[in-house]
């Protein structure tokens, strides 16, 4: 591909450039459209059973996102009770919110319990609390079903060494802790790990949970959790995940279990990044260039602390080269091996390693695409630095800032 954000119309005739200029950089730009039809698909995975999918909003908390996804019918997961406050502002029903914690405290459990939102408990522990705190309650239980997957060691969320779920092999023990606090546990939820763009992995873990949901009687839902990857080479034409075909391998597993369960229960999966992945980039200024010993460093003013997925996943996310408001194209004798690298004081502070780029000057801007999930919700104020604002290119083409830059007044406000 010669340039997604030319492709995909991102900026929809805005002038990234003027854009920069307006709201300042590093700038989270997102796009509406593509936001709305991620939403969409995943919305539409099952269709022949009872099937809700929930935004899993730790990817990206913004309001107006949050709205989409409300307007598109999507359902949501919160794994906070900053998450959950979120939701509720953004005009959530309880009932549409499913807190899936971990090592929570019994406050933060209440918060949940007094606001009628549903919930699931990752440990034996934390269900005996909630059972303690909520005698006779309903809730869910996190399975850990032995087996994770994922594209880095750090976003497996289930097996045999991570610090999630309940063990299959503990499931009598859930039973006697609901038994002793007259809880019903109304469903069971997973999240074997992220970021697969072939969908074997995922499959594998619903054939797993629905065979260790036949160990529960009378289930309301089962809960796949979420993890449907996103094209992050884009610019190398890597292909995107293919929903239709998972959709129907999904069903024909549903379509088995149903008959041996006696019932439909609700189906639910939890994705996130695919919802919002692709629909946002940032944008960055390039303040220096420079050689050191050989090596060229573009350096520019997205920090670890505006997107720390590079430096914590070694995650790869493509740039494109914006120079007066114009995509510079990645055309093969024109292209050089550079590092681009952020403002904060650590050596880890990298975008890309030796990298094949377009020529970049000064000033240029880079475009940081597929920064729309796990982007703003993990940045920091590291090196106090100001987190940078958002902005949305709505569906009629206008510019709406949708969060503001943190300001040093806000810093001050804690003290
Ligand atoms: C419990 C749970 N559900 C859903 C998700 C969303 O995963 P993804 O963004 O890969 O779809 C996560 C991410 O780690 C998670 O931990």
């Amino acid at each position: 591909m010669r340039s997604y954000i030319e492709q995909a119309d991102f900026f929809k005739g805005n002038d990234p450039e003027k854009i920069a200029e307006e709201f300042g950089t590093p700038l989270y730009v997102y796009n509406e459209d593509i936001i709305r039809d991620r939403m969409r698909r995943v919305a539409n995975v099952i269709t022949k059973y009872p099937y809700r999918a929930n935004y899993s909003c730790k990817t990206n908390t913004n309001l107006d996102i949050l709205k989409i996804a409300l307007s598109v019918g999507v359902n949501a997961d919160a794994m906070s009770e900053g998450e959950m406050r979120m939701l509720l502002k953004a005009g959530f029903p309880p009932e549409r919110i499913f807190y899936v914690c971990n090592n929570v405290s019994a406050d933060e459990m209440r918060f949940a319990i007094d606001n009628g939102i549903p919930i699931s408990l990752d440990s034996l522990d934390q269900l005996r609390l909630f059972g303690e705190i909520n005698r006779g309650g309903r809730c869910a239980v996190r399975i850990n079903p032995g087996v994770g997957a994922g594209h880095h060691e750090k976003v497996v969320t289930a097996g045999k060494k991570t610090k999630f779920g309940i063990a299959e092999e503990d499931i009598d023990k859930i039973f006697d802790i609901a038994a002793e606090h007259d809880l019903k546990i109304v469903g069971i939820n997973q999240h074997v790990g992220s970021q697969f763009l072939d969908a074997t992995p995922f499959l594998a873990a619903v054939d797993n949970l629905l065979r260790i949901a036949m160990k529960f009687g009378d289930l309301e839902f089962i809960d796949f959790g979420g993890g449907y990857g996103i094209p992050y080479h884009k610019l190398d034409d890597e292909k995107e995940f293919d929903m239709e075909h998972f959709s129907k391998e999904f069903t024909e597993k549903l379509d088995r279990f149903i008959p041996q369960y006696g019932s439909a229960p609700l189906f639910k999966s939890e994705p996130g990044r695919y919802c919002v992945a692709e629909g946002g980039v940032i944008l960055g200024r390039v303040h220096s260039i420079k050689q050191n010993s050989g090596i060229k460093y573009i350096g520019t003013d997205v920090g670890m602390n505006v997107l720390v997925r590079p430096s914590m996943y070694d995650s790869w996310h493509d740039i494109e080269v914006i120079s007066n408001g114009h995509v510079v194209y990645r055309d093969k004798d024109e292209l050089e091996k550079v590092t681009v690298c952020g403002n904060i004081c650590e050596s880890g502070d990298v975008l890309c390693k030796d990298r094949e780029m377009p020529k970049i000057a000064d000033n240029d801007l880079i475009c940081v695409l597929d920064a729309g999930a796990y982007g703003y919700s993990m940045c920091s104020s590291y090196n106090t630095r100001l987190r940078p604002a958002e902005v949305m290119i709505c569906s009629d083409g206008s510019v709406k800032l949708i969060r503001r830059r943190e300001t040093f007044e806000d810093m001050f406000a804690f003290y």
